[in-house]
C-alpha cells in the first residue's frame, strides 16, 4: 500500500516514534543511509513562499542518494493548466515521492490519491506536519522523553501550525494547550480528533483564551507568525486582535523554569515573540529548523519501505 504524510495524524503514534528515531539516527551519522540511491528522484512543488522547507527537503534528499527536482508551481499551473489529477499522474511516473506545499488540503489528497507515489505535506493552509515531526524531534533532543509534557501554542490556534500541534502532539502523548483568542481557535473537530488519540497516549488537548493561563508551568512554549501565508490582507486587524498573545519574557516568566521556546520561523520580532525571547537562552529555534531535515529524510525513508 502506498502511504502519504498528509496530516499529522496519517503516522499512528507507534509510526511517529518510530519516525522520529530514525530522524536521531539519521542526524547522528547523515551521510551513511543512501535509501534514495539511484538517484531516485523526489519531486518539490512550492505554491507558497519557502525556505527551510525547500533547503531542507533539497538537502535532505540529496543525503539520502536521491535527487531533489523542484517542480515550478506557477509553471506547472497546478488546478489551472492542468488539473491536480493529470499532475499527479505525470509526477508519479517521473518521481519516486512528491513533496508539495500548496492552500488546499483538499487538493493535495487529491494528488495522494492519484499519483501513485507517495505525497508529503510541505504545508498547507491546514497542516503542517513535516514541521511537527522536527519539533518533537527538538524537544525530545532537550527533554528526552515527550509522553507527559506540556506544550503551550500562543497564538493563531487557527492556523495550519494549531492544527498539527494537537494532533502530533496527542500522538506523542503530550498535553497540548492552544492559547488563542475568540474566533482563532482551531476547529472542536481537530480537539475532539486530539482527545481521541489522547486517549491511547496519555496526551490530551485543551482550548484557553487566556494567554498566562495557557503557559502556566508548560515545557514548552510555542508560537507562530500571526499572519500566515494567504492571510496578508487581514494583517491589520490579526495585528490587534493577537498582540496580548506575544510571546514576551513576562508571558514566558509563567512557563516551566527551563521551558522550550519553539518558533517554525520566519519570526516577526516585536510581534508574536519578542527579540529577548526568540534570541535567548531558552530558544531552541536554530536547532528546530535544522531538524527539519532529519526528521524529513526519516519520513521519506519511511514512506518509501526504505528505512535503513
Ligand atoms: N503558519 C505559517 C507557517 C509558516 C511556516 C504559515 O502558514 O504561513
Amino acid at each position: 500500500m502506498i502511504r502519504s504524510f498528509l496530516r499529522d495524524d496519517d503516522l499512528t503514534p507507534a509510526e511517529q516514534t518510530r519516525v522520529l528515531d530514525l530522524a536521531a539516527t539519521l542526524k547522528t551519522s547523515p551521510y551513511d543511509a543512501k535509501p534514495l540511491a539511484g538517484p531516485k528522484t523526489v519531486a518539490m512543488i512550492f505554491d507558497k513562499q519557502t525556505l527551510r522547507t525547500q533547503a531542507s527537503f533539497a538537502a535532505g534528499i540529496a543525503e539520502l542518494g536521491g535527487h531533489p527536482m523542484l517542480v515550478d508551481g506557477s509553471l506547472a499551473g497546478i488546478g489551472v493548466r492542468e488539473s491536480v489529477e493529470d499532475v499527479a499522474r505525470v509526477l508519479g511516473r517521473q518521481a519516486s515521492a512528491i513533496v508539495w506545499r500548496t492552500y488546499a488540503q483538499d487538493n493535495l489528497e487529491l494528488m495522494a490519491t492519484h499519483a501513485g507515489v507517495p505525497v508529503v505535506n510541505a504545508l498547507t493552509d491546514d497542516f503542517h506536519p513535516c514541521q511537527l515531526l522536527a519539533d518533537l524531534l527538538t524537544i525530545r533532543e532537550r527533554k528526552g522523553e515527550l509522553g507527559g509534557l506540556t506544550a503551550a501554542f500562543v497564538g493563531d490556534g487557527a492556523c495550519n501550525m494549531g492544527n498539527s500541534w494537537l494532533l502530533a502532539g496527542a500522538s506523542a502523548g503530550m498535553h497540548v494547550r492552544i492559547g488563542s483568542p475568540d474566533g482563532y481557535a482551531p476547529g472542536d473537530d481537530m480537539v475532539a480528533t486530539a482527545n481521541e488519540i489522547g486517549r491511547t497516549t496519555g496526551g490530551s488537548a485543551v482550548l484557553v483564551t487566556d494567554p498566562h493561563a495557557a503557559v502556566a508551568g508548560a515545557d514548552v512554549v510555542v508560537t507562530d507568525t500571526w499572519i500566515s501565508m494567504g492571510k496578508e490582507d487581514e494583517a491589520a486587524a490579526r495585528t490587534a486582535v493577537f498582540s496580548p498573545y506575544s510571546l514576551t519574557p513576562e508571558l514566558l516568566a509563567g512557563a516551566a523554569a527551563d521551558a522550550t521556546v519553539l518558533h517554525c520561523l520566519p519570526a516577526y520580532r516585536g510581534k508574536e515573540i519578542a527579540a529577548e525571547v526568540i534570541d535567548g537562552p531558552q530558544s531552541a529555534v536554530w536547532d528546530e529548523a535544522e531538524n527539519r531535515r532529519h526528521a524529513q529524510k526519516a519520513i521519506l525513508a519511511f514512506l518509501l519501505e526504505a528505512l535503513p
